[in-house]
């Protein structure tokens, strides 16, 4: 592993220049080639400059357009989990803060924000999307290293993506009564809004763009690890001139995510997470007016048949679990492959996991970065040890690990049966479960056995057979011979224990409206 066979990874988009540099240093080494013909060699480094950002000592929160310390003075540090370097100390908001940020998102609701007509509203969104895409390279770089994801993902993924999410609901802001949701529909008032850390801006940009597209103020709390790109997002708002109080971001743990949707100045719920803590916001919601959207876990099948183009098959499997670390809600976490090509397609995958590069996440060539923080590591590390006692065979590619910071290799388990915890419960870590069927009404059957349904994956050659599948898999997003695509025009969301309400396109903006 990362000793370096040349082979692009899926998300590199630089298939032609890899090929070119293979050729040029095809030398010596090729004569130690573990294959006929596949030399081996090392990547020279090619770090992204941290210079492009400049990170603040100190972040205070952002309320009524202003930043400022939390009332009583409390902070918390967020580091860089591939380094354990503190980054900058944080405000942790309080129940004083809490009840600041949602008294000024009412008064910006009411006093400017719902009453401007959508035409206008519309112009802060696009000169928002405008901004994120000028000070992209600088945001992808603060993301990287406060979330430990390498660049290549936060450059063209994370990135562009949230740009794009802001575009789109520009775009609705001045047509929601061609949303088809009645002549007028009115939007909910003050939105609290709670997002994870596995894509802090992405789903800061999900929550923000359609709330106020449809006329809602929005008060956001981060997550505790990743608060830097949400209060880099709070600046441009301000240079963008947004209305004091539109969009308010509160930084902190849980309580604080607790205080905010527990708050009776909140209108509408908007939260991504853990299934755990979903519930405990439905119990606190329950027997108020609040409207809800919950997107929680997964357990995703990904189901490849015989007939499938293999290579293109392996791509799609490393990219549905392997990329941002396998910390990915619709992650296509256990691969149902049937089973006249399984040991092709495992041996094909390895082969293929041992040319990941895992390392520094700023490095442009790096496929694997950091785990996000230690918790999250010791709930990979004590999954993976239930899935070995309970029989299930393990195999990773030979791997150096940094000596600092949260790591954990590609890893693949075999000979998984559906009753074990590593095909039941969410991992949220680069750890693949590999079962098998033999007829497709088998792999339907094994696919639905999961108290999740946010996502699957189908590869196959034949139509017929992904849209008879699509329909048989409960499961919110199903994808056919591709995995992790994204597009603000595309409802996301889930069924069952993945959580209700959808996120993107013309539904997104339902859970903004009176409808
Ligand atoms: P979490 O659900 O605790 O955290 C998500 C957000 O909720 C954070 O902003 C957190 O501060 C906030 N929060 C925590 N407790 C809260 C409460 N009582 N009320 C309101 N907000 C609260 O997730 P955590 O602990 O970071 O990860 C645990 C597991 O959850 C992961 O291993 C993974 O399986 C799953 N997860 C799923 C995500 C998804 O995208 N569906 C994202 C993050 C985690
Ligand atoms: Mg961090």
């Amino acid at each position: 592993m990362s000793g370096g066979k040349a082979r692009s990874s899926p998300a590199s988009g630089d298939g032609g220049a890899t090929t070119d540099r293979r050729a040029a240093r095809h030398d010596a080494a090729s004569e130690l080639a573990a294959e006929p013909g596949e030399p081996i060699w090392q990547y020279a480094p090619a770090p992204e400059s941290r210079d492009v950002v400049s990170i603040e000592p100190e972040y205070g929160l952002f309320v009524a357009g202003r930043f400022a310390p939390a009332a009583d003075g409390r902070t918390f540090a967020t580091i860089n989990p591939a380094t354990e370097e503190p980054l900058a100390q944080v405000a942790a908001a309080g129940q004083a803060d809490v009840d600041a940020a949602v008294t000024a998102a009412r008064t910006a609701y009411e006093q400017v924000w719902q009453p401007m007509p959508g035409s206008e509203r519309a112009k802060y969104l696009y000169r928002i999307a405008r901004q994120l895409q000028e000070r992209a390279r600088e945001f992808a770089v603060l993301e990287s290293l406060d979330n430990g994801k390498p660049i290549k993902e936060s450059r063209d993924v994370d990135i562009p993506l949230a740009a794009a999410h802001f575009f789109y609901y520009a775009g609705w802001a001045d047509k929601l009564e061609h949303a088809g949701f009645g002549p007028d529909p009115r939007p909910l008032g003050v939105a609290g809004q709670v997002i994870p850390w596995n894509f802090p801006l992405l789903m800061a940009a999900w929550k923000l763009a359609p709330a106020l597209a449809a006329g809602n103020t929005c008060v956001l709390k981060p997550a505790e690890t990743t608060p830097l790109t949400a209060l880099l997002l709070a600046q441009v708002c301000q240079e963008a001139g947004l209305p004091p109080g539109v969009v308010n971001v509160l930084t902190g743990a849980g309580d604080t995510g607790a205080a905010l949707v527990s708050h009776p100045g909140v209108n509408k719920v908007a939260f991504t997470g853990s299934t755990e803590v979903g519930k405990e916001i439905a119990r606190a919601v329950a027997g108020t007016d609040k409207k809800l959207t919950l997107e929680l876990g997964g357990k995703a099948a990904n189901i490849v048949f015989d007939d499938a183009p293999v290579e293109q098959a392996i791509e799609g499997i490393v990219n549905g679990i392997f990329f941002n670390q396998g910390h990915v809600c619709c992650a296509g976490s256990r691969l149902l492959v049937q089973e006249s090509v399984a040991d092709i397609v495992v041996e094909r995958l390895q082969r293929r996991l041992a040319t990941l590069r895992l390392g520094d996440p700023l490095d442009k060539n790096t496929d694997i970065g950091a785990i996000n923080s230690r918790q999250q590591l010791d709930k990979i590390n004590e999954l993976t040890r239930v899935g070995e006692a309970e029989g299930a065979e393990r195999w990773s590619p030979p791997c150096q690990l940094p000596e600092k910071g949260y790591w954990f290799a590609p890893t693949v388990f075999t000979g998984v049966s559906q009753s074990h915890r590593i095909a039941r419960e969410e991992i949220f870590g680069p750890v693949l479960s590999v079962l098998t069927f033999r007829t497709p009404d088998e792999a339907v059957v094994k696919a639905n056995n999961t108290p999740y349904g946010l996502s699957a994956g189908i590869w196959t050659d034949k139509g017929s057979r992904i849209l008879w599948l699509a329909q048989k898999l409960r499961a919110g997003v199903v994808w056919a011979n591709t995995y992790n695509r994204f597009d603000p025009a595309s409802p996301f969301g889930g069924y069952q224990e993945s959580g209700y309400g959808r996120e993107g396109g013309r539904h997104g903006l339902a859970a903004y409206l009176h409808v």
